[in-house]
């Protein structure tokens, strides 16, 4: 599955010193971008066409009514062609004027963002932080929304920086009871945990594509709520390419207001298809499970999950650093030595824990490479541990959950 990792292209002087061709095989353990499966490369290789083509208005159609199926809505629906930022930016710029009071819950650094943002774009922000590690209390967001009328709600709904994923049916269900409009950034969540964007009542749900939705960087989405709407009809939006009442007025064609990225709309079809065939309760289930094989292998050599395991995200997974060993140092090794990338920690975290991404386009034995890989790692960083010992329990915990369909051929 990491085919698409490999360097195909290198010359003779690559074959020189230690360079080996399986050295050069690279495995993609960070929270995103994640790896991009070989049909949805391929895809992205057709001729690119005119983005004011019926061809374009057929195609992106389609991957609208697509992408309201992961997001399990039938409100309005966006592709955008930039990251995630920019949506969570989207989002806010359009419904929230300066010197309006927001609600910013913060559990990480992908939440502070969502607030600094608001806080840039001149809102009166009210911050509830929480401590790293731990999900949002609803209790206290319960409070907050009792004492004061906000004009609209901020959640990660899975932190990265954390592995911690919060509850957003609660969040939905008292966002909605008040006028406030709840801004979801399900950036590193979405197509990888059950968003129920009209069960829930989420107003405005943004994401990218470079996580579980199998793409390279460069697309995200962001689907509107009916209440959301009549916000962003009384909201002096700040902002030209972000505007949402710009692409509301094109999407009846078909069309985006600005040039998209054609050759990522492609790669987006053929992954939706391929999340859509796996079908949406099987990919959540294989996405819990994978999480739990590696919760299990790392406990199995001792280590700590940062996240307590109610709130443990289904997509990253951080993990503190034992006793006496640099996650930085350790990174460094399984990077050089074994072409193994994980991710670090930040802000407050940062220097303390180590982060596996497990998203997207992975199955049981990225689990397993990844946990042999950290084993070697804190092996050779002197920490007594039991070779083996971590891929056993995930191999145990994976054998005991196999599910009924099997493999194909
Ligand atoms: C939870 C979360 N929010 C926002 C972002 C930012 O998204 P992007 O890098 O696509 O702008 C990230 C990226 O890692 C994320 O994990």
């Amino acid at each position: 599955m990491f085919g698409a990792r490999v360097f195909c292209f290198f010359s003779l002087n690559d074959m020189e010193g230690d360079r080996t061709v399986a050295k050069d095989k690279e495995y993609l353990f960070i929270p995103g971008p994640t790896p991009v499966p070989p049909q949805v490369m391929t895809a992205m290789t057709k001729p690119i066409i005119g983005h004011r083509s019926g061809e374009f208005s057929r195609l992106y159609r389609d991957l609208v009514k697509k992408m309201q199926k992961v997001y399990q809505t039938e409100n309005d629906l966006f592709i955008l062609s930039n990251s995630g930022t920019g949506a969570m930016e989207m989002a806010l710029a359009n419904t929230v004027n300066p010197g309006e009071k927001v609600l910013s819950l913060v559990t990480g650094h992908f939440a502070q963002r969502f607030n600094r943002i608001a806080t840039v774009l001149g809102a009166d922000v009210d911050t509830l932080d929480f401590p790293w590690g731990g999900p949002v209390d609803l209790d206290m967001v319960e409070n907050k929304l009792r004492q004061e009328n906000y004009r609209a709600v901020l959640v990660t709904h899975n932190e990265t920086s954390t592995g911690v994923i919060n509850d957003l049916a609660a969040l939905g269900q008292l966002t909605a009871q008040t006028d406030a409009l709840l801004l979801v950034d399900a950036v590193s969540s979405l197509g990888g945990a059950d968003i129920k964007t009209d069960e829930y009542q989420l107003d405005l749900v943004v994401t990218s594509s470079q996580k579980a939705l199998m793409l390279p960087p460069g697309l995200a989405a962001i689907s509107v709520s009916s209440k959301a709407w009549e916000r962003v009809e009384k909201c002096k939006a700040r902002t030209v390419y972000f505007s949402l009442a710009d692409y509301r007025q094109l999407i009846a064609k078909g069309h985006t207001p600005w040039t998209p990225a054609v050759g990522l709309l492609y790669g987006l079809e053929a992954a939706l298809d391929m999340i859509l065939a796996e079908g949406l309760e099987e990919v959540f289930r294989r996405h819990q499970r994978l999480a739990q094989a590696v919760r299990a292998g790392m406990r199995a050599l001792g280590l700590k999950v940062v996240a307590p395991e109610e709130c443990a995200s289904p997509t990253v997974t951080a993990v503190w650093a034992p006793e006496g060993v640099n996650p930085d140092e350790l990174r460094r090794f399984l990077r050089e030595e074994l072409g193994v990338y994980m991710s670090g920690g930040k802000g407050s975290l940062a220097g303390k824990v180590f982060r596996f991404g497990h998203m997207g386009y992975v199955g049981e034995f990225d689990i397993i490479t990844g946990l042999a890989a950290v084993e070697m790692g804190l092996a050779k960083l002197g920490r007594g541990v039991q070779l083996g010992a971590g891929v056993a329990a995930a191999q145990e915990l994976l054998l005991h959950t196999l599910g009924k369909g099997g493999r194909k051929g």
